[in-house]
């Protein structure tokens, strides 16, 4: 097979419905000449996992617990744990020199020590957040807007593909859909819907970043052809 043009690490939790309209995307023209070459969940159960190996994609279980029975129960233990476990994945994620790595239903929040390796190896971060920015950050979006329209707060909701930064669900939008409420849906018909919305986004999102990526590299390339004209003069 010959090399693809871009790499993907995918960081799941849970069932990786997500993942799987990734590796569909990969095997169609949605994202042509790119590969998920690892998945990693820090879940051993999630059934993402299952889906990775029927795709022939390496898989990885990294989980926090180790990282916890290694430090203290205090706040300052944990929050040392929680820097060891970022750090590692980290150097877990750079050992395959990935292009991206996508957050597609990954509920663990990244930390600096995550971070800063990332970005100092020029491999973005990107992450799907079911809510619309600036709103819902954390965990529970869906059931917390779907309160919020219950309570007559919201009109609409809806899903963004954005970068990774300390801020939880707080970086720069890279793409964005508004999903509208609907008078009577139950909570499982909402996210339902949200769902199905997440999984054409999660595709577009990565495209839009890849995309960023390769014009990165054109313009690299050309700044280092430039580069040595003159000499000698
Ligand atoms: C997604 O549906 C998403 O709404 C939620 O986790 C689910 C994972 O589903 N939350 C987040 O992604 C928070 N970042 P999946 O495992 O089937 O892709």
């Amino acid at each position: 097979m010959s090399e693809p043009t871009y790499k993907l690490t995918v960081l799941i939790s849970g069932n990786g419905t997500n993942l799987q309209a990734l590796i569909n995307a990969c095997a169609s023209s949605a994202l042509p000449s790119t590969r998920i070459i690892r998945v990693i969940s820090n879940r051993k159960s999630a059934y993402g996992l299952t889906r990775a190996a029927a795709a022939s994609i390496p898989t990885t279980y990294h989980n926090l617990i180790p990282y916890k029975k290694q430090h203290p129960d205090t706040p300052a233990g944990i929050s040392a744990a929680r820097s060891a476990y970022d750090a590692d994945l980290a150097a877990l994620i750079l050992a395959d020199a990935p292009s991206l790595a996508v957050c597609a239903g990954w509920m663990h929040i990244l930390a600096p020590s995550f971070l800063a390796p990332l970005a100092a190896a020029g491999v973005p971060v990107i992450n799907l957040h079911p809510a619309l920015p600036g709103e819902f950050a954390g965990a529970g979006a869906i059931e917390r807007a779907w309160e919020a329209f219950r309570k007559g707060e919201i009109k609409r909701t809806g899903i963004m593909i954005h970068e990774v930064i300390a801020e939880v669900d707080a970086g720069r939008a890279i793409v964005v859909e508004e999903v509208e409420m609907r008078e009577g849906e139950t909570l499982e018909e909402l996210e339902k819907r949200m769902h199905k919305v997440e999984h054409g986004l999660i595709v577009e999102g990565t495209r839009r970043a890849l995309k960023e990526i390769g014009e990165r590299r054109e313009k690299e390339r050309g700044e280092g052809e430039g580069e040595g004209e003159g000499e000698g003069r």
